[in-house]
């Protein structure tokens, strides 16, 4: 079954940017929101993101980007909008029930062959495909923000996913110019888990008064040839995502994974990073 349309759910941040990039490879994209302001903003960023970073570079012609938009067909029906899709990439917020309902949704309403891809960053796609009936064609495939420049893809493999839905996704994701990674599903995957732990670490020994936010930052900076320090870059992810992301590996891998306690005093006090504009730097 050749995939020549997409359906996307979810068109913030990471939803807008893979329709963009799913658009920009050819296929047309139905981007499903559940808010018709969220879907023209989201439309809007993809026309900008195409002019400031394609056409004035000229990598591709307005005429190009011009059909790139065109290929994106905004829906708030969901229903109607995964209609003659062979895949569908889900990327609503990262919360276990929404996602469990809506893949259970989908599998009720998609032909059998239609893959069912989630964007989750963190959660256990077995545990996401828990209560769907064709748990073989739930899969995982993570792409990274933004979504169309950066050149990973992990591609998890749920304890039911088959053999023939990783490769189909596999192809997929190779045909967005990526380079893709499998993973066997474990929360927090590889990358997560380990920016994760990097991350809460930086954060312990800041709050141990070991050394300056600053300081942590610039020795991994120059020590690691990191292009970001990790306090730099939770600031950037957001510290409540990775406060998020410590309770759901605490709680399904266990206590080495407890967030730092300066961290859970920060996302107490809305110190979230760059969103709130204060964090472990003031922006
Ligand atoms: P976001 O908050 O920017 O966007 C989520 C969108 O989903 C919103 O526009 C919301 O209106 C929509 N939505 C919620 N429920 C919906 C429903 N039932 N039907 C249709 N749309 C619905 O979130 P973001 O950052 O784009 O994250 C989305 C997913 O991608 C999460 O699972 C997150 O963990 C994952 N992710 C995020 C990355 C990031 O850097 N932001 C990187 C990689 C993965």
């Amino acid at each position: 079954m050749e995939i020549k349309n997409v359906c996307v759910i979810g068109s913030g941040i990471m939803g807008s940017g893979i329709a963009q990039l799913c658009a920009l490879h050819g296929y047309n994209v139905n981007l499903v929101d559940i808010n018709n302001d969220i879907l023209k903003s989201s439309k809007s960023t993809i026309e900008n993101n195409l002019e400031r970073f394609l056409v004035s570079k000229n990598k591709i012609s307005k005429d190009e980007a011009e059909k790139v938009l065109n290929r994106i067909n905004l829906s708030l029906n969901r229903d109607e909008a995964v209609y003659d899709t062979q895949i569908v990439i889900e990327a609503v917020f990262e919360d276990m029930n929404l996602k469990q309902r809506l893949f259970s949704e989908l599998d009720a309403i998609c032909d059998r062959d239609v893959i069912l891809a989630s964007n989750t960053s963190s959660l256990s796609i077995t545990d996401i495909a828990l209560k769907s009936k064709i748990q073989e064609r739930i899969v995982g495939i993570h792409f990274f923000n933004p979504a169309p420049v950066m050149k990973l893809i992990e591609l998890i493999k749920g304890k039911k996913t088959s053999d023939k839905i990783l490769e189909r996704s596999k192809s997929f994701s190779e045909s967005l110019k990526k380079t893709v990674v499998t993973i066997n599903d474990s929360p927090g995957f590889v990358t997560s888990r380990l920016i994760y732990v990097l991350c809460n670490e930086a954060i312990n020994l800041l709050g141990e008064g070991i050394a300056s936010a600053d300081d942590i930052d610039k020795a991994c900076k120059l020590a690691f040839n990191f292009p970001m320090g990790p306090l730099e870059l939770s600031d950037l992810v957001g510290n409540d995502i990775y406060y998020h992301i410590g309770e759901y590996l605490e709680q399904t891998l266990g206590e080495k994974y407890q967030t730092s306690p300066l961290l859970k005093e920060m996302v107490k006090g809305g110190l979230l990073g760059r969103k709130s504009r204060k964090g472990f730097y003031n922006y």
